[in-house]
Parts: structure tokens; C-alpha cells; sequence
């Protein structure tokens, strides 16, 4: 089958069967690149469900790069809250400003131009490069590679490296509609090429799908293993009041209000942890009330009554509810 025949499946379904989400609206060129933008960056770490109302939060008070490349950081993190990978709204709005001075406000044309900004690496760049310009760009994510791997049912850890899989998706071949291209291969993987229980008789691709014929499904996934770390978080109260840092110490949710907390050794017994995974680490916390001893700097009260006063990362906000519930 040549893949031009594999090609007009694919879009054939995806006009069928596409989502309506913001940032596929018909708008001016522009607009497309902002709007490719920040939708690229938010769904770098998050699925679409959870990113629709964020950026229709984000864009109907950011609506442009001049105005992202200006707003007040605080500002700007609260438009974030609950997203997680906080470094990535902060890369964006560091592109916006190069953007800004050094491309008019709009975005390169080119894939190392583009790579050049900070947040964006390889993904990013492809999926901009297709999705803002209609370039025949096939940006590999998660989504896409499993079509691949299973189409073509790569099974061994060589087959499924991610050198092979950017060899391999020439099969997919391209498209004039390479945005929309981009977008209705994602869009293949995450409605109908689902991880587990994939919806076979609902794919424009069953019958040249090798994983379909085998009646083998399995996805051999790149073994991420998170790290296990230990931590010890102090908790000052005072009536509502609790005393939070800004974080300059960790690497993870770096400057944002965290209950004061070290490193610990190694716990035996993790019946009284709280766990957590952030960034690539499996993180067991233990929680102590402590008194104050002298001053602690870059800390301020915050009322666990009014936590929506405050921009705070999900972390935070997990362990005031587990304080509040059990304390
Ligand atoms: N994941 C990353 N980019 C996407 C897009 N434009 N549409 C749907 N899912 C995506």
C-alpha cells in the first residue's frame, strides 16, 4: 500500500472524527502562531481534556505574544496553577520576549530557529512546524509512536528506540494538509490507538496494521523508573496560618510557595508517608509540626481558609487538604 492511500485514511477519518478544540479554530496566520504556541507548550506534560480550559483561560486574558512578553510573572503563574511543570510557563513567556525583540513577535521558520528557544526542544518544533505553517513536519509524541509501533507491531527494544521510530515513520508519509496531518495521527493515537483496549474496528488503518493481524497489542514503552526520594516537611501553624517558602533550594517547582522541607535518609517504614510523584521522582513525605526557631527567610503566612487567594503548586495545595483533613 503506498502511503499516499495510508495518508488520505488517515485525514479522511480524522475530518470525521475530530475533536472541536481552541486552538483548531480557523484564525488568521498570526493568530495560528500564538495560538500553536501556547497550546504546544501546555500540552508538552498534560492531556487535552485538561488543557481546553486553561487555554481558554490563558488566551481570552493573554491574547498575544506582546502581551505574554509583558505580564508580570506572578500574574502569569496563576494562569498555570494546577498544571504542573511550572518551568514550562516560564520558558514561554521567555520565548515570548525573544519573539518580541528579535522576530517581530512571531515564530522562526525553521526547525533550529526554532529549537533555539528556550522550552522548545525536538517535539515542540516539529509539531510547530506543522501545525503553525502546514510544513510536512511529523512531530513524534507518545501518541503517534504508538501508532507506529503498532502498525508496524515493533517489538523489540531496538525496534521501539526512539532512532527507529524516526526512521520508521516515513511510512506514514505526508501530507499538502501537513497540519492538520499532525493532528489527525495524535488525534489516531489518542481516540482510536488507545494504550490499553485499542478500537480496532474503528481504525482507518486495521487492515495494514500488523499488531491488528497478529492480534497483539502490547506496547513495549521506554522503562522510565522514577527515583524514590524521602523528605521531611516542617509545619509551623499559627491559628489558621501556615508557614510556607518560596523554593530556591530544590529543582523541582523552583520559586514557588513549598512548606519548609529537606532531604532525608532512606525510610524503613512508609506507613505514615504521603507520596507523591513530581518530575521524575516517587516522592515519600513525612510531615512534623514544628515550633519557630528565629527568623526563616522567603516565608510568609498563608490561611489555609482562603488558599484561593494564593498561587500555589498542587503539592502545596495537597498537603494543606491532607493538614486539614487529619490535623
Ligand atoms: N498533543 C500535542 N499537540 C496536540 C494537538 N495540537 N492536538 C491534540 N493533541 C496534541
Amino acid at each position: 500500500m503506498s502511503n499516499s492511500i495510508l495518508t488520505k485514511k488517515i485525514l479522511h477519518w480524522y475530518d470525521n472524527n475530530k475533536r472541536v478544540l481552541p486552538w483548531r479554530k480557523k484564525i488568521s496566520q498570526i493568530k495560528k502562531e500564538y495560538y500553536t504556541l501556547v497550546s504546544e507548550f501546555m500540552l508538552q506534560q498534560t492531556q487535552v481534556v485538561t488543557v481546553i480550559p486553561y487555554f481558554n483561560n490563558f488566551t481570552k486574558d493573554i491574547p498575544n505574544m506582546s502581551s505574554l512578553a509583558k505580564i508580570n510573572e506572578g500574574k502569569l503563574l496563576k494562569y498555570w496553577e494546577g498544571l504542573g511543570y511550572y518551568s514550562r510557563v516560564k520558558n514561554l513567556k521567555k520565548a515570548a520576549q525573544v519573539l518580541e525583540k528579535n522576530f517581530k513577535g512571531r515564530l522562526p521558520h525553521t526547525i533550529d530557529e526554532l529549537k533555539s528557544l528556550p522550552g522548545i526542544g525536538n517535539y515542540t518544533a516539529n509539531a510547530i512546524m506543522a501545525i503553525a505553517f502546514n510544513k510536512p513536519f511529523i512531530p513524534l509524541d507518545g501518541n503517534i509512536e504508538r501508532v507506529i509501533k503498532r502498525l508496524l507491531n515493533l517489538k523489540t527494544i531496538k525496534e521501539v528506540s526512539k532512532e527507529n521510530l524516526i526512521r520508521q515513520k516515513k511510512i506514514l508519509g505526508t501530507s499538502v494538509r501537513s497540519g492538520d496531518y499532525a493532528q489527525a495521527l495524535m488525534e489516531l493515537g489518542a481516540l482510536v490507538c488507545k494504550p490499553k483496549n485499542p478500537l480496532c474496528a474503528r481504525c482507518p488503518l486495521m487492515k495494514n496494521c500488523k499488531s491488528f493481524k497478529n492480534n497483539d497489542f502490547k506496547i513495549l514503552k521506554k522503562y522510565k523508573k522514577r527515583i524514590d526520594k524521602f523528605y521531611s516537611i516542617e509545619v509551623y501553624k499559627k491559628n489558621n496560618k501556615y508557614l510556607l517558602i518560596k523554593n530556591t533550594k530544590f529543582n523541582f517547582l523552583k520559586n514557588l510557595q513549598i512548606f519548609p522541607m529537606k532531604e532525608i535518609p532512606r525510610l524503613q517504614n512508609l506507613e505514615h508517608t504521603l507520596n507523591f510523584q513530581i518530575s521524575n521522582m516517587n516522592m515519600n513525605v513525612i510531615v512534623k509540626f514544628t515550633k519557630i526557631k528565629g527568623i526563616i527567610p522567603n516565608s510568609s503566612w498563608i490561611d489555609s481558609l482562603k488558599l484561593n487567594n494564593y498561587t500555589l503548586p498542587t503539592f502545596t495545595k495537597k498537603i494543606f487538604r491532607y493538614l486539614n483533613k487529619y490535623k
